[in-house]
């Protein structure tokens, strides 16, 4: 990845120095901004042109463009993590930028180019390397590129100016190891996606239309939702923003299918790595049915939820219309632990990388 193609032009008022550490000492997730933004626009003559990282600074938009009445909007999230001698790391960047491009196509919106999308990253990455907290702890850096449609006009038709662009935030732990697990809720009343929606696709629509699940779900009591399908409202797919999975007494991992579901890159990585703990992965539908009586009979031994922000977060019990499942003695699995000890330590540089996952960037 070189940095070469979104060359840097620095802000003259970066944060200070004590403000930036008095934030990377308790950043939260998703409050604090770094100093620089990567952008690049496009429009159907010129292509990607205009790539570049400078001041993080507010966009001017015409009140009529497209993505403020038609939601042409597609995202990433990926994170960058110091290891211990100081280096600076991305986990399967390549897997993103390839989701970018497959979101990009279902929104029609241009693809950007893998290499464009690596080398945004990585430059944003180097101008911010101060901004990447410290080693040791599970803190990093998030990021997260977006693409806009920029065009204004009235009228329903892919948009010929579109605006690409890379914001980072330092991210604190999501979930400590130890910790009890999450409460899902079972949604009757809303379904995330169907059979040729844009369930597979990362844009903003798909986050907007989740907020009422979300509500309902913490309206009873829950950490979060548990979507189910469209059609029967009986097969799991994902959480709000988490894939899933249940540990079977017979030593699998068995994982929704993908086609409604967002193919998520931490979903695959552990599948990859399942075999080191002695598991199968499988991937196959689940019924709420078959997960009720799984872990009435402890054929499920372990489920949880999966991705980049909270890498693995136990699920411990699920609620729902005449469901109540707790998951074996309601506490965090030991396997379940294990398997985000193993995502950690590879991504924190703190064990092997056999599947050649890291990408050094600083
Ligand atoms: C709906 C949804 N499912 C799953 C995931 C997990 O994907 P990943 O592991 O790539 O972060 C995310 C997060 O991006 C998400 O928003």
């Amino acid at each position: 990845m070189t940095a070469d193609s979104f060359p840097l032009e620095r802000t003259s008022r970066p944060l200070p120095d004590d403000e930036r550490s008095a934030i990377l000492a308790d950043p939260g997730f998703g409050k604090h901004f770094t100093d620089h933004m990567a952008t690049a626009q496009w429009t159907p003559d010129a292509g990607w042109h205009a790539r570049g990282v400078g001041p993080l600074e507010p966009f001017t938009l015409h009140p009529s463009a497209a993505v403020l009445h038609y939601a042409q909007e597609i995202f990433e999230g990926l994170k960058a993590y110091r290891h211990a001698d100081g280096s600076v790391w991305l986990f399967r960047p390549e897997a993103n930028a390839r989701r970018f491009a497959r979101s990009a196509r279902r929104l029609t919106l241009p693809e950007l180019p893998e290499e464009d999308f690596l080398d945004s990253v990585a430059a944003l990455v180097r101008a911010d390397a101060a901004w990447v907290p410290a080693g040791g702890g599970e803190q990093s850096l998030y990021l997260r590129p977006f693409m806009i449609a920029t065009e204004a006009f009235l009228g329903v038709r892919p948009a010929h100016e579109v605006r690409y662009c890379v914001i980072a935030s330092p991210a604190a732990t999501y979930f400590s190891s130890g910790a009890g697990g999450v409460t899902l809720w079972i949604s009757t009343t809303y379904t995330r996606a169907a059979p040729g929606g844009t369930g597979e696709a990362k844009c903003g629509g798909n986050y907007a239309t989740s907020l009422a699940a979300q509500l309902e779900a913490q309206a009873h009591g829950c950490d979060q939702v548990l979507y189910v399908d469209s059609a029967e409202h009986r097969w799991l797919e994902e959480s709000g923003t988490m894939n899933i999975a249940v540990l079977t007494s017979a030593g699998e991992l068995v994982t929704p299918p993908l086609g409604t579901i967002l193919e998520g890159v931490t979903r695959d990585s552990v599948l990859a790595l399942a075999a080191d703990h002695g598991l199968t992965a499988v991937q196959r539908p689940i019924s709420v049915d078959e997960l009720a009586a799984g872990c009435a009979d402890g054929t499920i031994t372990e489920v949880f939820a999966i991705g980049t922000a909270a890498v693995i977060t136990p699920i411990t019990r699920f609620l729902g219309e005449g469901v109540d499942i707790t998951v074996g003695d309601a506490t965090a699995g030991k396997t379940t632990l294990a398997l985000r000890k193993h995502v950690l330590d590879i991504q924190y540089g703190r064990a092997a990388d056999p599947h050649g996952w890291l990408r050094r960037v600083v």
